[in-house]
């Protein structure tokens, strides 16, 4: 079985633990296996996917760079009710190529997700502006709500695709 790692990135309180717990566990802001890890079957083949749950606070920048380093897929977690996180992402997309780029060329694999699409009133990213920055770097996008469960699975069968091709 193909064993994947990703990271999970963006501001702090986006909701990356949210959206890790929900996938690994199936529930929402609950204690889960430490570990990270998942076995699960994506088009009918079963791998592995090592999550690596990043803290999102600024001071941790070498750490990121680090992290970018170590993995080789990336969730990059924003939140719909806050536009500064949509602008981390961008920052968060130039570390990734700047650090993986060199390495041979290839593309990263990369999901966007827009989290926190429950809460319908509070919006500050509207979807259209999610698709355009994720289609203009090849990648796809998703809106997702680890509290209700939306989308969830989608973003990590995304990954897992990418990560066979590459
Ligand atoms: P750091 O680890 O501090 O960087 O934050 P994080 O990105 O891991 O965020 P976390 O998962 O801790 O979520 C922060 C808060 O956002 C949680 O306490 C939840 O209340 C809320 N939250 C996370 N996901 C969702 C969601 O999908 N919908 C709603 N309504 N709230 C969410
Ligand atoms: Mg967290």
């Amino acid at each position: 079985m193909r064993v994947f790692q990703c990271a999970v990135m963006g501001s702090g309180g986006v909701g990356k633990s949210a959206i890790t717990v929900r996938f690994i566990n199936g529930s929402y802001l609950e204690w889960y296996d430490p570990t990270n890890r998942k076995q699960f079957s994506v088009d009918g083949q079963p791998c592995l996917l090592e999550i690596l749950d990043t803290a999102g606070i600024d001071q941790y920048l070498t750490l990121n760079d680090m992290f970018i380093r170590e993995s080789e897929g990336f969730v990059l977690v924003f939140s719909l009710c806050q536009r500064d996180t949509f602008e981390e992402v961008i920052r968060t997309y130039e570390a990734i190529q700047r650090i993986k780029l060199p390495e041979g060329g290839r593309t990263v694999p990369i999901v966007i997700v827009g989290n926190k699409a429950d809460l319908l009133d509070e919006r500050e990213v509207d979807s259209t502006e999610g698709e355009k920055l994720a289609s203009g770097w090849n990648c796809s996008y998703y809106e997702t709500s680890a509290r209700t469960a939306t989308n969830i699975i989608p973003v990590f069968e995304d990954i897992v695709r990418q990560l066979r091709k590459n």
